[in-house]
């Protein structure tokens, strides 16, 4: 029997709290005896809203911060906060990619900094960067960009290949697209499924977006207060929720109508790019029919 990738076993950590004083006046347990495993080559979710314990259990399985009890196994060794080991296996796209991607280093630059590591010269190092932002459907030019240049969905795609440059087995992603519009993290997901599938990847994807997560998580575990309270496959999970606190937080998802949907105006993207209103009205006229049914980048 193969190991799964990634095996969380009685997790725990506390925080102290402190009053307005600056005095520790109590602990907060944000995660509280957690126990979870991915499948290799799966999709799992941790769902639950703000405060629920998600960041703080991505942040030790990425090994930057400690647990207080508990083991992590990641490709079935033990994670220990700081330990470069894990690098290679595991990499975290953030929420914010604004803030995770250097402002003064170009495109290229920053997806090079997981490959300095292999000293590559110069051309075979290009040409990497090259197929790492063909991977996530930019264009190779992109590479001399400033991050400045770059939309917020087309900042997550270079995040996603600079992650991917340490060929990782695991991807953490921590509300990879809630810092973006909804029509853009619609395919930000469809993106990490295909690269999913094509590298053979595991995912831990972490969203308090329930729609998302019943999009891509296979399985999901429910996070409240720091414990898992219900897990299993996503679809059940969320079409027969056992938990209060499950069935609590599907009631509280705004529902958007089919003719709702069907209003949102769609914009299709050329290489990872908003078309100019001549290329989208030649665009139009060329396919003579809907433009929803063009381009999925
Ligand atoms: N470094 C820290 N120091 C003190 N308390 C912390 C720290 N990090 C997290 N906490 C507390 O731990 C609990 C869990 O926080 P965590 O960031 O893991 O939640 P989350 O589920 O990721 O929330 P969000 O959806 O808002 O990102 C919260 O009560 C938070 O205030
Ligand atoms: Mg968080």
């Amino acid at each position: 029997m193969t190991r799964p990738m990634l095996e969380i076993i009685d997790l725990s950590k506390s925080f102290p709290v402190r009053n307005a004083f600056g005095h520790i006046s109590g602990t907060v347990k944000a995660v509280n005896h957690v126990s979870f495993s991915v499948e290799r080559g799966r999709v799992y979710g941790l769902a639950g809203e703000s405060g629920s314990g998600k960041s703080t259990i991505a942040r030790m399985i990425m090994g930057l911060s400690k647990p207080d009890s508990g083991t992590i196994l990641l490709d079935g060794q033990a994670v220990t906060a700081g330990r470069s080991l894990r690098a290679a296996k595991a990499q975290m796209v953030f929420q914010n990619p604004g803030s995770s991607l250097n402002p003064r280093r170009t495109v290229g630059q920053s997806i090079a900094v997981p490959l300095a590591a292999r000293s590559l010269p110069r051309s075979r190092r290009d040409h990497r960067i090259a197929e790492l932002l063909e991977m996530v459907q930019l264009p190779a030019s992109f590479a001399q960009r400033y991050p400045h240049e770059l939309s917020g969905g087309q900042k997550q795609r270079v995040a996603i290949a600079r992650a991917l440059a340490a060929e990782p087995k695991l991807l953490v992603l921590d509300e990879p697209t809630s810092a973006l519009d909804v029509s853009v993290q619609a395919r930000v997901i469809d993106l990490l499924v295909d690269l999913g599938r094509q590298l053979d990847l595991t995912f831990l994807f972490i969203s308090h977006d329930l729609s998302l997560m019943r999009n891509f998580a296979e399985t999901v575990g429910v996070l409240y207060l720091g414990e898992i309270v219900e897990t299993g496959p996503t679809a059940n999970v969320f079409d027969d929720p056992q938990h209060d606190y499950t069935q609590l937080l599907i009631a509280s998802v705004p529902v958007i109508s089919a003719e709702e949907e069907a209003m949102r105006p769609f914009i299709p993207l050329i290489d990872g790019e908003i078309p100019t209103a001549e290329k989208l009205i030649a665009l139009r006229a060329s396919n003579g029919k809907e433009t929803n049914e063009v381009e999925k980048s």
